[in-house]
């Protein structure tokens, strides 16, 4: 089935590539990462990182990264995190352990996402984080450069708390435990061990020594599997279309939507290519008339970026398409409950929505429209998915916007078969 149809590749993986460039510009010495994807939102963790005194160069195919070794440069302005909710909840945990004071900032979008996720958890370490008001951003990290290690409990299912909190453990001295919420992305404990590092599980916690200096060292970013999600959801809708993606991601946290796929009625078939700390393959799907499917909360943690386009799968699938445990959604790059219903009822599908997920009947009598992204790309690449498998036009308000994530998406869009 794989062999007569071109594989795709899709851009480095987003949450991985975030991490790697941090640690690399934590690092002593020199680390060279091979696929860092060109998306905005990667470029802000860039910039960011610069203006803390790291040097990043394009060589070829390859970012060169000289760290500081952990002596942060402090800037003479607000960092301006752009769209980017991990660069800014990473960031922030990083800089709460270091004699620093700096201003983090982002985008209107990123301004309305909360923020006393992170700064409660990081103040155990000492820090100070000064939000507005309205616990958003803009606001400026006094980090604590004597921090000691710190019992913290998260209460969010969040990777981007989690890591946070790890990243502040790196430079606190003695024993971090980091408990609750855990079964989010395990990227940054991978990474963590890629450079040198170590990040136990203990008795149901993660538990850091610190402190810790990541070793420089090569790293190749696998592709994102969430962006392969969209070409994959291209070929599941249409009976009998395929799209094979090759060399992605497929760290079993973040691969639930494989499943969900496989529930809906599609074939799938994975096959790994090798294992590092984050291990990558190839994945290829083979349409079907698809059947409705109900996502429990249990599943959320593990394809939370992918929701948007289960919803649409749910609108080309015969009954009703449940997600629930999922109020996560409202507090993404846009309310994406909102978003996406309002999107779905454009173009002619039934959906209900609830605080925490939304109802899809399906499948829906489509028709052409005009779809508000909000400014959000899954919401754009999701809306994009449709109109090809649906055989409609979808406007959408802003395209560019998907170039946060997948700059070249329409393209890898017509190529699925
Ligand atoms: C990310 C974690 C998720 C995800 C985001 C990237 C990360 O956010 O939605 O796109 O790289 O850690 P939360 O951790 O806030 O759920």
């Amino acid at each position: 089935m794989t062999a007569t149809i071109p594989p795709i590749t899709v851009p480095g993986d987003k949450s991985i590539a975030h991490r790697a460039l941090i640690l690399a510009a934590l690092a002593r010495g020199t680390s060279r990462l091979r696929n860092v994807p060109a998306g905005l939102d990667v470029r802000s963790t860039q910039r960011a990182l610069r203006a803390l005194g790291a040097s990043i160069a394009e060589d070829g195919d390859a970012m060169v990264v000289t760290g500081t070794g952990g002596a942060l440069a402090t800037p003479g302005e607000p960092i301006d995190c752009g769209n980017s909710g991990t660069t800014i909840r990473l960031l922030a945990g990083v800089l709460a352990t270091r004699p620093v004071t700096v201003t983090l900032d982002g985008d209107a979008s990123l301004r309305a996402r909360p923020m006393r996720r992170i700064a409660a958890p990081l103040e155990a370490f000492g820090a100070q984080i000064a939000l507005t008001p309205y616990g958003t951003a803009p606001f400026v990290v006094r980090g604590n450069g004597d921090a000691r290690g710190a019992e913290v409990e998260i209460v969010v299912a969040s990777a981007q708390v989690k890591s946070a909190v790890l990243f502040a453990a790196l430079n606190a001295h003695g024993r971090t435990r980091v408990t609750g919420q855990l079964a989010t992305r395990d990227h940054t404990e991978r990474l963590f061990r890629a450079y040198g590092m170590t990040c136990e599980a203990d008795d149901g916690a993660l538990v850091v020594e610190g402190p810790q200096i990541p070793q420089a060292c090569d790293f190749d970013v696998p592709g994102d599997v969430s962006s392969a999600a969209f070409l994959l959801a291209a070929a599941a809708v249409v009976p009998g279309a395929r799209a094979v993606v090759e060399d992605v991601g497929l760290n079993p946290t973040r691969i639930a939507f494989l499943d969900v796929l496989r529930r809906f009625g599609a074939q799938v078939d994975v096959t790994p290519a090798s294992f590092g700390e984050e291990p990558r393959g190839r994945i290829a799907v083979r349409g079907a008339s698809l059947r409705a499917i109900v996502v429990e909360p249990g599943e959320v943690p593990g394809l939370i970026d992918e929701l948007p386009l289960v919803g649409v799968l749910g609108a080309f699938a015969r009954g009703t398409t449940v997600v629930t445990g999922a109020s996560e959604l409202r507090v993404k790059e846009s309310d994406r409950i909102e978003t996406f219903a309002r999107a779905a009822r454009t173009i002619g599908v039934e959906v209900e929505t609830f605080e925490d997920g939304f109802a899809v009947h399906g499948p829906a009598r489509f028709r052409s429209g005009s779809v508000v992204t909000a400014g959000d790309h899954r919401i754009a690449m999701a809306f994009s998915v449709a109109a090809r498998a649906a055989g409609i036009e979808v406007r959408l308000d802003d395209p560019d916007c998907m170039a946060v994530s997948f700059p070249g998406f329409t393209g890898a869009l017509e190529r699925v078969a």
